[in-house]
């Protein structure tokens, strides 16, 4: 079965977990608005994720640190307003889930009123991921680079390069899966760690700077359009230079994603 045909069936995360076990890549890429949320969802792509990256691409903070949960459910009442058929999560910000309950008070505004099917939260936060899901909300784990610890960190880079660091993303993800997440988003780590980590968890894994044997692949909407002036990560594709329209490009990068033609070696990190 292609779970990428043209139904309007809303995708759901059952959808998603029997496209990794047929082999099917997920295709993914991030939404903040009603326009865009459109065009994604009609080209056909699987998730749109409402990212904290909006403080970024769209308010133009210089980090996701600033990001509010109110932010947060207005882009997700937007994106969700405009979308059918493609998965919905959204992004918990900094600091909005430092306890079970301040992070079931503010998971249940992005499910309830910004019309989010599953909420993604950075870090290895076993506890709170395991209280959401014991409450019925879906989670997607995050792990690798955690762009909200950026003022711990200093600085974006590649994680996992070191063997004890590998270990300790392999044995976090395990422990996310077993603490009931159903999506897992790997972000900057080496294609051959986020392969590994791939095949142990039964549970769908998203990459982004995460190589091409993840079982499916994200991009921050601005970047795969080429926008934006600063260095561009190598893990990321401009899909408007070969196209002629924004839904050309947005339909490249699926089809890339789709036969895995993206990311190439030189797109990923050893
Ligand atoms: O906020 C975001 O856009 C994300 C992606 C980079 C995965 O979390």
């Amino acid at each position: 079965m292609n779970y990428a045909s043209n139904s309007t069936k809303a995708l759901s995360i059952l959808d998603l977990i029997a496209m990794k076990q047929a082999g099917e890549k997920i295709s993914c890429l991030t939404a903040y608005d009603a326009s865009f949320s459109a065009l994604i969802d009609k080209v056909g792509v699987d998730v749109l994720l409402i990212g904290d990256s909006l403080g970024m691409v769209i308010q133009g903070q210089s980090t996701t640190v600033p990001v509010t949960i109110e932010d947060m459910v207005y882009h997700s009442r937007c994106v969700t307003r405009a979308r059918n058929r493609a998965f919905v999560m959204a992004d918990l910000p900094f600091l909005s889930y430092t306890s079970k309950t301040i992070a079931i008070e503010n998971a249940a505004k992005l499910i309830q009123q910004g019309g989010a099917q599953m909420v993604k939260l950075e870090g290895a936060r076993f506890e709170v991921i395991e209280f959401l899901v014991e409450q019925g909300i879906p989670v997607c784990g995050h792990l690798g680079l955690l762009p909200q610890s950026i003022n711990q960190l200093g600085a974006y880079k590649v994680k996992g390069k070191q063997q004890q660091e590998a270990d300790k993303i392999i044995s976090d993800a395990k422990k996310i899966e077993q603490a009931g997440a159903t999506l897992l988003v790997l972000e900057c780590v080496p294609a051959a760690l986020a392969k590994k980590i791939s095949l142990a968890l039964t549970i769908p894994v998203i990459g982004i700077g995460a190589g091409v044997d993840c079982d499916g692949q994200v991009l921050v909407l601005y970047d795969m359009l080429g926008l934006g002036t600063g260095k561009r990560p190598r893990f990321t594709h401009n899909f408007m230079a070969d196209a002629q329209s924004i839904e050309g490009a947005v339909e490249c990068y699926h089809q890339a994603v789709k036969k895995s033609l993206f990311p190439t070696l030189s797109q990923s990190y050893k």
